[in-house]
Order: structure tokens, then C-alpha cells, then sequence
């Protein structure tokens, strides 16, 4: 596996995000001795950079991460956010609040089973506290030795060189993919100015990039997509025929849609780790051979050409916390 620097941290250019094991999709919570196999599968395959979140479950995620990488945790790169809930007395998230930042570590690194986070992420930025108390408040853990780094994720390029002149910001995470280009106009250039690294987060489309998600009513009741904008009505259809668009593509070379799906984000800079979420050994192996993948100039502008995803990435509420 192929590593790159998000700033000053090395890590394997393809992660591996846990989410799904606990949250969102079809089956999570379902199988978790199959979701530590994945983890332990990713990090023979070279895996390094390993993505959960407080709020997945709530908190049952991290505690399957940190029981997953118990006598392997110095082999990863592991990554937390902090932000969707509050901590201080407020009665919903987000809270960014110094004093929210400093229980939520607590709690991340007890579940984490960790004295160490190596790159802690504000999940949303927080409209009731500014972004430089925040970052002062994270410089100080990082002073303390209980975080390695600082990230942002969905954040705005204001708020980036906001944060980034408290203390460096190591990398941000948001969604970017061959459905979702936002970041490119504005944030990407930004972070490239700063240098700082960037980690696509659902490279996959949230699975539709794959192939495998022909009809919603593959969905489970409690799966998100189901108030998804990208993944209702005619969207659905819009968004099914852009992806057999990228499965063509991937049956001229032999490889797998998903494959050709991260390798087109592989190539779009050195500053770049997307993180496939999957709780199944046999994926995380098909995603991390995306790493051997090298599409030519030809398929690149192909696929660079593929008109945007129909429909929002979010459902209305979730939108407004998004910084674009
Ligand atoms: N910062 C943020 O706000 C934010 C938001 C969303 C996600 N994330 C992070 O980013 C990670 C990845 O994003 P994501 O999980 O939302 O979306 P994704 O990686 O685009 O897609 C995950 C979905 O694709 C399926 N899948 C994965 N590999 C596959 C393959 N080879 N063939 C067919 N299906 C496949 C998974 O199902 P199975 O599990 O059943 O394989 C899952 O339903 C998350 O795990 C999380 O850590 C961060």
C-alpha cells in the first residue's frame, strides 16, 4: 500500500472508515465479530488510517474500533470527531464548545481503549462557538499529549485559514467522490495553499459508485439513504445511470466499479486518503487493490466529465451544517 503525508502525518493512502459497522446503513450492528475481521484484514493488507466518530452508534462504534485494534493500536493512525453532541448542557449538538471538547475527549478515549488520539476532527463546524476557541482548546490537548493532530470536517475555506492561524490544521475530511465535487472550487485550493491534507469521506457515493445499489428497496428501514435526496425518486435513476456510466469504464480494464471509483480519486492529488467504509473482509480487500489501479490520461478525463449526482448529499437538516 502506498502512503501519503496529510501535512506531516504519513499514512496509507486508502483507509478504511467504520461507520457502516455501527451506523447508518442495511446491517450495521448486525455482525460486529465480521466488522473486527475487516479492521484486522485492512491493517494486513496495509491499512494504516482508521475513521470513527462519537457520534456512530452513538459511542458503539468507537468501542468496536478500539476493541478491534486492541494489541494493534500502534500499528494504525486512528481517527475521532467530536462536535454532534454536546457535552455542556446545551440540548443538542452541534457544540464545539472548549468545555464540550474536553469531555468528548475523555469519553473517546476511554471507549477508543487509547491515552492517544493521533488526529482528532471537529465533525461540524459549531455556529455557537467560534472556530478559534475551539482550535485553542484542541492545542491545548495536543500540548497535553492526548491528540496528535487537528482536522475539520465539512468546514468552509473561512473557517479553515480561521483555524489553521490558531494552530496547524492537519487535515480535513469531507464528502468528494465522482458524485460529489464541491470541494474542488473552493476548498481544495485552500488546502493546498496551507498544506493541508484532505480525506474524502463516502468515496463510494455512499455505495452507489459500486454498482451494488440497483433499487431503494434494498434498503432496511433504519438505513439513512431512505431520506437521502441523492437516493429517492428520479434522482435515483439519474444517479443509477451515472454509475453504470463508471461500471462501464470498469469492465474495459477489468476492474471492479468501486476500484475504478477510488482510483480516480487517487489520482486527483498526493494530498490525498479517501476512506471506503465497508464491514466485510472480502470488500476491504477489493477497495485496497484500488491502490495497484492506475487508469490512464484517457479514462481520467472520462470520468472527470461524468455530470454531477442529482440531488442534494444531505437531507435538509443535515445540509445546513455543511459549510460549502
Ligand atoms: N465526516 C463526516 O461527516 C462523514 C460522513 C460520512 C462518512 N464518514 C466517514 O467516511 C467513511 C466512508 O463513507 P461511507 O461509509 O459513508 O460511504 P462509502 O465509503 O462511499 O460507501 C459505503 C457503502 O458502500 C458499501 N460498499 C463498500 N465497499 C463496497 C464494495 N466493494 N462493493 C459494494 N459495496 C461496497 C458499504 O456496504 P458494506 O458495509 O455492507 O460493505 C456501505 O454501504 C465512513 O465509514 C465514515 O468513517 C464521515
Amino acid at each position: 500500500m502506498k502512503h501519503i503525508r496529510l501535512r506531516d502525518l504519513d499514512v496509507s493512502r486508502i483507509g478504511l472508515g467504520a461507520m457502516g459497522m455501527s451506523h447508518g446503513y442495511t446491517g450495521f450492528g448486525t455482525d460486529d465479530e465480521q466488522s473486527v475481521r475487516t479492521i484486522h484484514r485492512a491493517i494486513e493488507l496495509g491499512v494504516t488510517l482508521i475513521d470513527t466518530a462519537e457520534v456512530y452508534g452513538p459511542y458503539t462504534n468507537e468501542e468496536l474500533v478500539g476493541r478491534a485494534l486492541k494489541g494493534r493500536r500502534d500499528q494504525v493512525v486512528l481517527a475521532t470527531k467530536f462536535g454532534l453532541i454536546s457535552h455542556s448542557g446545551r440540548e443538542s449538538g452541534p457544540d464545539s464548545s472548549p468545555a464540550s471538547v474536553r469531555a468528548a475527549v475523555e469519553g473517546s478515549l476511554t471507549r477508543l481503549g487509547t491515552d492517544y488520539i493521533d488526529l482528532y476532527y471537529q465533525h461540524r463546524v459549531d455556529p455557537g462557538t467560534p472556530i478559534e476557541e475551539t482550535v485553542g482548546a484542541l492545542a491545548e490537548l495536543v500540548a497535553e499529549g492526548k491528540i496528535r493532530h487537528i482536522g475539520l470536517s465539512e468546514a468552509g475555506p473561512d473557517t479553515i485559514a480561521r483555524a489553521h492561524a490558531v494552530h496547524p490544521v492537519t487535515a480535513v475530511q469531507s464528502e468528494y467522490s465522482l458524485f460529489t465535487r464541491d470541494p474542488e472550487a473552493r476548498v481544495l485550493p485552500v488546502l493546498r495553499e496551507l498544506n493541508i491534507g484532505f480525506v474524502p469521506f463516502s468515496p463510494l457515493g455512499r455505495g452507489f459508485l459500486t454498482g451494488a445499489i440497483r433499487s431503494p428497496e434494498q434498503f432496511a428501514a433504519d438505513d439513512f439513504r431512505n431520506d437521502n435526496p441523492r437516493f429517492s425518486g428520479e434522482n435515483f435513476q439519474h444517479n443509477l445511470d451515472l454509475a453504470d456510466r463508471v461500471a462501464a469504464i470498469a469492465a474495459e480494464i477489468g476492474a471492479t466499479p468501486g476500484q475504478v471509483a477510488l482510483a480516480w480519486l487517487l489520482a486527483q492529488g498526493q494530498d490525498i486518503a479517501p476512506i471506503p467504509g465497508t464491514r466485510r473482509v472480502a470488500r476491504v480487500e477489493e477497495n485496497t487493490a484500488a491502490d495497484s489501479l492506475q487508469l490512464t490520461e484517457e479514462q481520467l478525463a472520462r470520468l472527470s466529465a461524468l455530470p454531477a449526482a442529482a440531488g442534494d448529499t444531505h437531507n435538509p437538516a443535515q445540509m445546513k451544517l455543511m459549510e460549502r
